[in-house]
């Protein structure tokens, strides 16, 4: 037994080396592919030590991995790049239901064999309580974001009067009840009401929340089911389960953060904060901006422009990804840098729906890492640059966010591409990006609208250059 416990706390040591190693390694996109792989060892060598136990029902947990590993490779496979955030926040609910089960089944063990604990009864039942509170709030409030960037619900900021009080009030009985099965663990009527004012809680916290602030909440409850995990860590006395809790509540945290700085926001201004009503006030008003002064440009002449420039910037956005168009971008890149045209792609933090979903979306393509330029760097040099082609961004070159104090995304950083001599905006429409606002960049002197989905009008760009 003595042999057993060692062999396993010596997997779980590997299996955490290489869980921190695979995410430090995440931070690169060079090391990225490797990093991944070195974090799914890590959950092998778990998985397996755990399973090298008495007693185990294996027919279960066979059972359990084929349908969970058909259900999982179906749904990577059918989800499209522009739903990941859908999937992240699913799976997330998933694990903080697993948490909230996997406490539930503790707290009835506990009476069947009390003499299996590993720590006091105090410290077991407590960490029930927390795994059923975190994991319950996880589950729900990850199937509202779901549904709402699903559009199955409505994606807008649900509100009602003294929301707050509510959720605190919901908070206060939560931790009352954790008190309560700590008291009395066996009653076990106590983990079903926790576990359903907690999914209440989770439900109330995440409707008040919409639009652009939906990937930050998704960020947050991936923290939370790393929370629940080290939780049930805690339960069954499990130190990888600890470990890689904590690993996900802690990075869930620190995305968040770097989102929130993205975006120019504090986290109690994206959770009890009203962006997503706000913008929903101003959807589809102020398009008057664009009347008369919108001109559109089509391939030939867009051709015509990139013939003799020395330096062009491509600003991806999420519209890249919607029309899959990272190739065509390559492609058109390569025809300029053979002519000797210096190209660059000026990266925003949160273009896309995702943390470096741009970076992602064009190493896909076999875009050189050294031509993506962050927010920072290229910004400064976008004054001497020729054409800047955006390529269904919206938001993330929105000039109000730096020019109106007033805009609902006031203050946050974006890429001054109004400043370069010329931009041309392929999108297929005037209509606004995720912040729900017009976008006056569409209306200045330098600007052309190149109104198309953005692979054909790459494709159709590449033939009038090569037409030439
Ligand atoms: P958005 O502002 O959402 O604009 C995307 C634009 O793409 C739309 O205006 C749309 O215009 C266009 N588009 C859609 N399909 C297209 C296609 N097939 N071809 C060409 N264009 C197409 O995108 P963004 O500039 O990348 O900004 C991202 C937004 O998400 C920001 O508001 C940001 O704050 C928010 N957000 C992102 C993150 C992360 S981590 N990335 C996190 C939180 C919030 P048409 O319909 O006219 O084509």
């Amino acid at each position: 037994m003595n042999l057993i416990n060692t062999i396993q706390n010596l997997g779980y040591l590997l299996a955490s080396i290489l869980f921190i190693l695979g995410l430090k390694g995440l931070a690169h996109p060079r090391t990225a592919v490797r990093a991944n792989r070195m974090g799914a060892l890590g959950m092998l060598i778990a998985i397996v030590v755990t399973l090298v136990n008495k007693g185990m029902s294996y027919e279960y947990i066979i059972a359990g991995i084929v349908v969970g590993g058909v259900i999982g490779t179906i749904m990577a496979l059918k989800t499209p790049m522009t739903g990941m955030p859908q999937m992240v926040a699913l799976l997330n609910g998933f694990g903080g239901l697993a948490s909230a089960l996997v406490a539930g089944a503790a707290l009835i063990e506990l009476e069947v064999d009390p003499g299996a604990l590993h720590a006091s009864l105090t410290q077991v039942t407590l960490a029930i309580g927390a795994s059923a509170l975190i994991g319950a709030v996880t589950l729900t409030g990850s199937l509202i974001a779901f549904l709402k960037l699903q559009e199955i619900m409505t994606g807008n900021a649900i509100l009602y009067p003294g929301q707050q009080i509510v959720k605190a009030l919901l908070g206060a009985a939560c931790i009352v009840l954790v008190a309560m099965i700590v008291a009395n663990p066996a009653n076990h009527l106590l983990y079903l009401v926790l576990c359903l004012v907690a999914a209440l809680l989770g439900v109330l916290l995440v409707i008040p929340i919409g639009g652009a602030d939906m990937p930050v909440v998704i960020a947050l409850l991936n923290s939370y089911s790393g929370l629940a995990a080290a939780a049930t860590g805690f339960v069954l006395s499990n130190n990888v389960l600890i470990i890689a809790g904590s690993l996900v509540g802690a990075s869930g945290v620190i995305l968040t953060m770097i989102m929130c700085k993205a975006m120019n926001r504090s986290l109690g201004n994206v959770l009890f904060g009203t962006w997503g009503a706000a913008s929903e006030g101003a959807k589809g008003a102020g398009m008057e901006i664009y009347e008369g002064k919108v001109k559109s440009t089509s391939a030939d002449e867009l051709a015509m422009i990139l013939d003799g420039v020395t330096k062009v910037v491509f600003v991806p956005g999420y519209g890249l990804a919607v029309a899959q168009a990272q190739h065509a971008t390559r492609d058109l890149a390569n025809v300029l840098k053979e002519r000797g045209i210096d190209v660059k792609y000026a990266i925003h933090p949160v273009a896309g729906r995702m943390p470096g979903h741009m970076n992602v979306l064009l190493a896909e393509a076999d875009v050189p890492y050294d031509e993506l330029i962050e927010m920072d760097v290229i910004n400064p040099q976008l004054a001497q640059t020729d054409v800047a082609i955006v390529l269904g961004a919206n938001d993330v070159v929105n000039p109000v966010a730096r020019d109106d104090p007033h805009s609902p995304i006031a203050g946050m950083p974006i890429l001054d591409v109004d400043k370069c001599k010329t931009v041309v905006v392929v999108k297929r429409s005037l209509s606004h990006g995720f912040a729900g606002i017009p976008n006056p960049l569409f209306a200045l002197p330098n600007t052309l609208m190149y109104f198309a989905d953005a692979k054909k009008a790459l494709l159709d760009t590449i033939a009038a250059l090569k037409e030439q």
